[in-house]
């Protein structure tokens, strides 16, 4: 039986495809946010903040009651290391967790052949994995920076092509760039997850490459990260049903 994740189906209704960022510092926050965005959210990410001060417990817990979790860890290590977090992340039940593109091909091929042959012994769905190509807070001074010369787009490209050469099942990128990832891999399964979403009249906070969320699925997103805009939000669960009710007018 095959029980990769990555044969479901494309996301299609705006609630699925939007992901809230649970950027807070402790389990009872991460809990009141979920709490004010239940039913309304489609899945929700933990990050290294909450990761860290909480632990794979309340990962673990969540996926057990069923929330759709996304691991965000990025894993950058060697291919050793990253393929067996790789497999405790699917041992938490995420559905999807990433690893830094620009730790390269064996990196990358190594943690999803480990991670399959994990999940195929254990009859569990594989979680999608995902290669972070270029953060959205940086621009062409962070790169250049780090020694790497050239817009973030070439990058980003780069890094994407990398990804899908080793089989992973998409890529995070700022939802600019969306657009020259599909031109340049002709998979149409091959996903791509777009944080950097702000409401045009907001602040940007630290983030550069940024569009709206009507303006990241037009671009062809699959799904959106976010998570100042809702968690900063007086009424949050109306943030969300309000980003949802602008995606579905363009749908
Ligand atoms: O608050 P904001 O909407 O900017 O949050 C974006 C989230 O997406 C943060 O949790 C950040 O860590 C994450 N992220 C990102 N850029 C990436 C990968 C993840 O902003 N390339």
């Amino acid at each position: 039986m095959d029980l990769s994740a990555a044969m479901a189906p494309r996301p299609t209704s705006a609630r699925e495809r939007i992901i809230v960022a649970l950027d807070v510092s402790s389990e009872i926050e991460a809990r009141r946010v979920i709490g004010d965005l239940e039913g309304i959210a489609g899945a929700f990410k933990v990050g290294m903040h909450l990761f860290t001060a909480a632990g794979p417990n309340l990962v673990r817990d969540l996926t057990s009651s069923g929330h759709r979790i996304f691991l965000d860890l990025k894993f950058h290590d060697i291919p050793n290391t990253v393929a067996k977090a790789g497999i405790a992340a699917a041992e938490l039940g995420v559905w999807m967790f990433n690893v830094h593109a620009a730790g390269g091909g064996e990196m990358m091929s190594r943690c999803i052949s480990e991670v399959s042959e994990y999940c195929e012994r254990n009859s569990s769905a594989k979680p999608l994995i995902i290669g972070v190509t270029v953060l959205t807070s940086s621009n062409d001074e962070t790169l250049s920076e780090i020694g790497i010369v050239g817009p973030p787009a070439k990058q980003v490209v780069r890094l994407a092509g990398l990804a899908a050469a080793a089989g992973l099942d998409g890529v995070v990128a700022s939802p600019r760039e969306v657009g020259m990832i599909r031109a340049a891999i002709k998979d149409p399964a091959f996903l791509t997850v777009t944080p950097g979403i702000r409401a045009t009249s907001a602040t940007n906070d630290d983030q550069k490459r940024v569009t709206t969320i009507g303006e990241a699925f037009a671009n062809g997103s699959d799904y959106v990260v976010i998570g100042r805009p809702i968690l900063e939000a007086a009424d949050r669960g109306a943030a969300l049903k309000a980003l949802i009710a602008d995606a579905e007018a363009l749908q």
